[in-house]
């Protein structure tokens, strides 16, 4: 595998999780020294182990990203330890399901804190490194729901349409500064987390895989794979993308 990464510092939220895991493993098998930021401090620091024993280099960042200051601090500590933030992987998100009158006032404002907010106050710590440094590269994972919302979600979908937006608005305000922003929107990922939803609502892998063009939903491999891309030198013009990699499945 190509070395893209080799002497390049990248921070993944959430990256603890099905999707993140892949996106910190990803990275760090090229050349990546990568820091799994993730509220599941066991969870990231087996994952950081992991990678360490492959040979890689990761540390954690246990952290709340509801905690702007935590935030700051957690930044903080990578840059004056010396090391450059040259990626910044905003992958971290929850789904409270429901249509409007089945959420409470907290599931909208979780939401919007873990999905939204947390990306606001992550950008608002590192641009300024990346400005400095002359550049660096922010992925952001949206979703399709963020662009073609599908039904029972309206709290998760208009977080990850905001994180579309946002994306595209960082983009433009400073791409003058060599800062590359990008989103991700995938469709259905196999992660442990839709395993154990499918197990709740007695649906099956076969039946979503059946609703796919391509056959099958998304594996969280193909999810960094876009990721690792958008983030490298491969991609110089690409900047303020909204990428969707869904197989083809339109969401009904
Ligand atoms: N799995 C899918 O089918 C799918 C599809 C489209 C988009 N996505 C998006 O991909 C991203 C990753 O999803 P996933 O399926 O890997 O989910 P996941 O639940 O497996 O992982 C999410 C991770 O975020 C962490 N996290 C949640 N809240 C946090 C907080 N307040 N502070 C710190 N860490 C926190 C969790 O501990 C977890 O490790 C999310 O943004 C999700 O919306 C997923």
């Amino acid at each position: 595998m190509a070395n893209r990464f080799e002497n390049k510092t990248v921070i993944v939220t959430g990256g603890a999780g099905g999707i993140g895991d892949a996106i910190c493993r990803r990275f760090a098998s090229e050349g990546a020294f990568v820091w799994v930021a993730d509220s599941n401090a066991a969870a990231a620091e087996a994952l950081a182990a992991s990678i360490r024993d492959a040979g890689g280099q990761a540390d954690i960042g246990a952290l709340d990203l509801c905690d702007a200051n935590a935030i700051h601090d957690f930044v903080a500590e990578i840059t004056n330890a010396g090391q450059t933030i040259d990626v910044l992987c905003n992958n971290a998100g929850i789904n409270r399901r429901g249509a409007l009158m089945e959420l409470t006032p907290q599931d909208w404002s979780l939401s919007f804190k873990v999905n939204v907010d947390a990306i606001f106050h992550m950008c608002q710590a590192v641009v300024p490194h990346m400005q400095r440094q002359g550049g660096g590269a922010i992925v952001n994972t949206a979703s399709q729901w963020g662009l073609h919302p599908a039904p029972g979600h309206i709290a998760y979908n208009t977080t990850k349409a905001a994180v579309a937006a946002f994306t595209q608005n960082l983009a433009r305000d400073y791409a003058k500064d060599k800062i590359r922003v990008n989103a991700v929107c995938p469709g259905e990922v196999r992660t442990p987390m839709l395993e154990s939803n499918l197990a709740r609502t007695g649906r099956s892998l076969e039946e979503l895989n059946a609703l796919v063009p391509y056959g099958r939903i998304g594996e969280p491999e193909e999810v960094a794979a876009l990721v690792a891309f958008l983030a490298s030198d491969e991609a110089p013009y690409l900047c303020g993308s909204l990428i969707e990699i869904t197989g083809s499945q339109a969401v009904a």
